[in-house]
C-alpha cells in the first residue's frame, strides 16, 4: 500500500512517516510547510507541497502516486489560538478536512486515518476517559476535532471506506533528536525554555483537587503513538469497512509537579517551579484508559515519561546548544 501522510512535514507526522517505512510501507508526504520543514521528510519520501483545501492538487496526488491509503495529520493545533481564529480552525480542520474527504472518496481509497485529539472530551468528570465518554469539546480547536470524527464516519459509512479517528493525549519526546517538536506550546518544552533563560518553569495553577494541587495529564512518547499509527493502518488494510474510534495514552496520570521535577532532574538545572494562577480553561485531570486499542488491536505504549523528558531534551539541546549543562 501506499500512504498519503498529511501534516507529514510536522512534528507528529514526521514520526508517522518513519515508522511506517520503517514498517515497510510506501508513504508519500502531502504539507503545505506552514509550520511543517521539509527537511524533516527522509529523501526516499517523496513530498507533495500543497495545502489539503486545494481539491485539485489532492486529487493529483492521490492518482500520481497510486494512493491506497490516507493518514491526516495536516491541522491546526494550538487551542488558545483557536478561541482567537475560530474560523480559521473551521476552515484548515474541517473545510480542509471536508475537501480532502471528497478527493478521496472519488479516487475511492479504501483507508483513512484521522488525528483526532482528546481535546473532543473537554473537562471529563472521570478518573479514566474512555472512548464512550461523553464528547464536550471547550475549545473551537476540540470542535473542530469532534466534528473532523463526523465528517470521516459518515464519508466511511457511506462508501465503504475503513476509517479511524486516533485520539492523542498528551503528545511529548522525540524518535530523534532532529524530529523533536520545534513548537513551545506545551509543557515540556515551555519547562526547557524558562530554564534556558534562566527563569523559573511555571505551575498553572496548585489548587485543583488532585494528588498535589496540580493537573494530571496522560502523556504518550511520539515514537509510541507514531507506532499506533502504524498498527491501526494495518487493521484498516485488512479490515474493509471497520470503524475505529481510539483513545492513544498511556493509562498513567502524571502531574504538572511530577513533570517538572523530572525536567529538573534530565536537564541538571534544578530550578524549583514559580506557581502561577491557573490559566483558564484547563480540565484537573484528563487520562486515558488505553483498554480498548489493547484489546481490540494488541498495541500499548512501551516508554515513560522519562524517556519522553530525555528525547525531548537531546531535541531541544540541539537547537538551543547553549542551553546544555554538562
Ligand atoms: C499540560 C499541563 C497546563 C505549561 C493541550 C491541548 C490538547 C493537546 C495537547 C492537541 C496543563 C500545565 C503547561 C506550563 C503548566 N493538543 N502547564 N506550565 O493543555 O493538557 O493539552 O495540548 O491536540 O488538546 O488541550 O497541554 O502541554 O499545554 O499543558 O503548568 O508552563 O501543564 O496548565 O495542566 P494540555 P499542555
Amino acid at each position: 500500500m501506499t500512504w498519503l501522510i498529511t501534516g507529514g512535514a510536522g512534528y507528529i507526522g514526521a514520526h508517522v512517516v518513519r515508522a511506517m517505512t520503517e514498517a515497510g510501507e510506501r508513504a508519500v508526504v502531502y504539507d503545505d510547510l506552514s509550520t511543517g520543514v521539509a527537511a524533516r521528510v527522509p529523501a526516499e519520501v517523496p513530498l507533495v507541497r500543497g495545502s489539503v483545501l486545494d481539491a485539485d492538487r489532492v486529487a493529483r496526488a492521490l492518482a500520481e502516486h497510486g494512493i491506497t491509503g490516507v493518514v491526516h495529520l495536516a491541522a491546526k493545533k494550538q487551542v488558545g489560538e483557536s478561541v482567537q481564529r475560530p474560523l480559521h480552525y473551521y476552515r484548515e480542520n474541517v473545510e480542509g478536512l471536508r475537501v480532502l474527504l471528497e478527493a478521496v472518496t472519488a479516487a475511492q481509497v479504501p483507508s483513512f486515518l484521522f488525528s483526532s485529539s482528546a481535546a473532543v472530551y473537554g473537562m471529563p468528570d472521570v478518573d479514566l476517559v474512555t472512548e464512550e465518554t461523553p464528547c464536550r469539546p471547550l475549545s473551537p480547536y476540540g470542535e473542530t476535532k469532534l466534528a473532523g470524527e463526523w465528517l470521516v464516519r459518515a464519508a466511511g459509512r457511506a462508501t465503504g471506506m475503513a476509517t479511524a479517528a486516533l485520539r492523542y493525549f498528551n503528545v511529548a519526546g522525540a524518535a530523534a533528536p532532529e524530529l523533536a517538536d520545534t513548537g513551545v506550546s506545551n509543557l515540556v518544552p515551555m519547562a526547557f525554555e524558562r530554564l534556558s533563560q534562566g527563569a523559573a518553569p511555571r505551575i498553572f495553577g496548585d489548587d485543583y483537587p488532585t494528588p498535589d494541587g496540580t493537573c494530571v495529564r496522560d502523556y504518550i512518547h511520539v515514537a509510541d503513538l507514531a507506532e499506533a499509527h502504524v498498527t491501526v493502518a494495518r487493521a484498516l488494510r485488512s479490515a474493509p469497512g471497520t470503524d475505529l474510534t481510539l483513545n492513544i495514552g498511556r493509562g498513567e496520570g502524571v502531574s504538572v509537579r511530577e513533570m517538572i521535577d523530572r525536567v529538573n532532574a534530565v536537564t541538571g538545572y534544578d530550578r524549583p517551579p514559580t506557581v502561577t494562577p491557573r490559566r483558564p480553561g484547563d480540565p484537573a485531570r484528563v487520562v486515558a484508559s488505553a483498554a480498548r486499542i489493547a484489546t481490540e488491536l494488541g498495541w500499548q505504549a512501551k516508554y515513560d515519561v522519562q524517556d519522553m523528558i530525555a528525547s525531548a531534551w537531546e531535541g531541544w539541546v540541539r537547537v538551543h546548544p547553549e542551553a546544555a549543562r554538562s
